[in-house]
């Protein structure tokens, strides 16, 4: 059992975790994730670790109430304990070998670029970061980014906050101006990395992005996170969740996230009544 050290709304149906975990928090890092179970019978929902401190032995999660596990979850609070918490899981982000890097983040895929901002900045080399949302209340850890950040480019579809457009907007006139990124790394919904991904194939720039949203019980064993990448088939929750933005086939990963999410919606809606 784990406790809820402190929950915090960032957005209408966004609410942030600090976890007591201490086994997790010595031996995470970016990019991995935990699974969680809210109850003994709940189903395994795996999240990417938004932060932690091994200091306090705690571990940042995100988590959007779009389903029914996660809507369990969001009616926990400060105090309250989660059944499981298990990882950390996945491969680490791997940024050392680049030298220039600019991190893309849109919507809730903001979280899952954080830690990797927050580690630049220690290692002394903060990277340029862009951060995306449909509106500005949707936009998330501004103020955390620019904590960290080199150069900070907020963007909004509405032009309700920072500038109008699209992170693709942005990214494509920074690399117009000249800045010679050797490393794109972008974590959002998936039409938003596909974009991303054919910008920079256009640059020529390494481009990264994660496959976390379409991890379903994050084990290896249910297969619901099958991609394809350069043609071979691997899996997001054991292979990944990152790999080469330039060999994923968003196609393909597109139609099997709006099945999953048909699935989601049916559970919803049971549980609505
Ligand atoms: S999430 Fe089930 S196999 Fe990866």
């Amino acid at each position: 059992m784990n406790k809820i050290l402190k929950k915090r709304q960032l957005t209408q149906n966004i609410h942030e975790y600090v976890i007591d975990s201490p086994e997790v928090s010595r031996h995470c890092l970016a990019g991995q994730f935990i699974i969680l179970r809210v109850d003994d019978e709940g189903e395994r929902i795996p999240l990417t670790i938004c932060d932690y401190d091994r200091e306090a032995g705690t571990v940042t999660i995100l988590v959007q109430s779009i389903g029914y596990s996660t809507m369990k979850l969001a009616k926990l609070n400060e105090g309250d304990y989660i059944h499981d918490f298990a990882g950390p899981l996945g491969n680490a982000t791997e940024l050392e070998e680049f030298a220039n890097i600019i991190l893309v983040g849109g919507g809730v895929g903001s979280a899952v670029i954080y830690p990797q901002c927050k580690q630049l900045n220690r290692d002394g080399r903060p990277a340029d970061i862009i951060i995306g949302a449909r509106n500005k209340d949707l936009l998330i850890y501004e103020d955390e980014f620019r904590d960290n950040a080199k150069d900070l480019y907020v963007m909004t579809d509405d032009g309700s906050y920072g500038e109008q457009g699209f992170v693709t907007t942005k990214l494509k006139q920074l690399l117009d101006s000249g800045k010679a990124y050797d490393c794109v790394f972008a974590v959002g919904p998936m039409p938003m990395m596909r974009a991303v991904a054919n910008l920079t194939r256009e640059y020529g720039v390494h481009t990264i992005v994660s496959m976390n949203s379409v991890m379903v019980d994050g084990t290896g064993m249910c297969g619901g996170c099958r991609v394809t990448v350069g043609g071979q088939v691997k899996y997001a929750c054991v292979d990944g969740p990152e790999f080469d933005g330039h060999l994923v086939d968003f196609d393909e990963a597109i139609e099997r996230s709006k099945f999953y999410r048909e699935i989601e919606q049916e559970h919803k809606c049971k549980m609505e009544g």
